[in-house]
């Protein structure tokens, strides 16, 4: 399988930004980390993060037809990109949704997600430990579709 890692705005500031919250490592740790997990599982993975909602949108439009499923921690984006989420179903690739931090369990704008819906699960509050549940669970999901 081919998989997309999607991260959007703030995300390139992880280490930096609030580690309280987010914890310590740098986006560059994870996907580390998320590669050598990858390379056990054989998948191929593809990494991207912007700040900007329309070239989140131009790489999963990119995916349709190359990428067999899409991990997407949207950042802030999550609680009202309708633009996002149109494209998520515009492409219907399998897509699970991941959060650093337990959002359900923060200020109340960040209990809900648009994104939620068109997601096959949404996975929060388990740290960076959340993108490799994540990669596990998508893979389950293309085997068994
Ligand atoms: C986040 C949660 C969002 O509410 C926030 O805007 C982020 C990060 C998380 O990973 O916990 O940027 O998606």
């Amino acid at each position: 399988f081919r998989i997309l890692v999607l991260n959007g705005p703030n995300l390139n500031m992880l280490g930096i930004r609030e580690p309280g919250v987010y914890g310590s490592e740098s986006l560059s740790d994870i996907e580390k980390r998320l590669n050598k997990l990858a390379e056990q599982e054989e998948i191929e993975l593809a990494f991207y993060q912007s700040n900007h909602e329309g070239a989140l949108i131009d790489k999963i439009h990119e995916a349709h037809g190359s990428c067999d499923g899409i991990l997407i921690n949207p950042g802030a984006l999550t609680h009202y990109s309708y633009a996002l989420r149109d494209a998520l179903t515009s492409v219907s690739i399998p897509t699970v949704e991941i959060h650093l931090s337990n959002i359900h369990s923060r200020e109340e704008f960040r209990r809900h997600s648009v994104i939620a819906p068109v997601a096959v699960g949404q996975i929060a509050g388990f740290g960076s430990y959340g993108y490799d549940m994540g990669l596990m669970a998508v893979k389950r999901h293309l085997q068994q579709k």
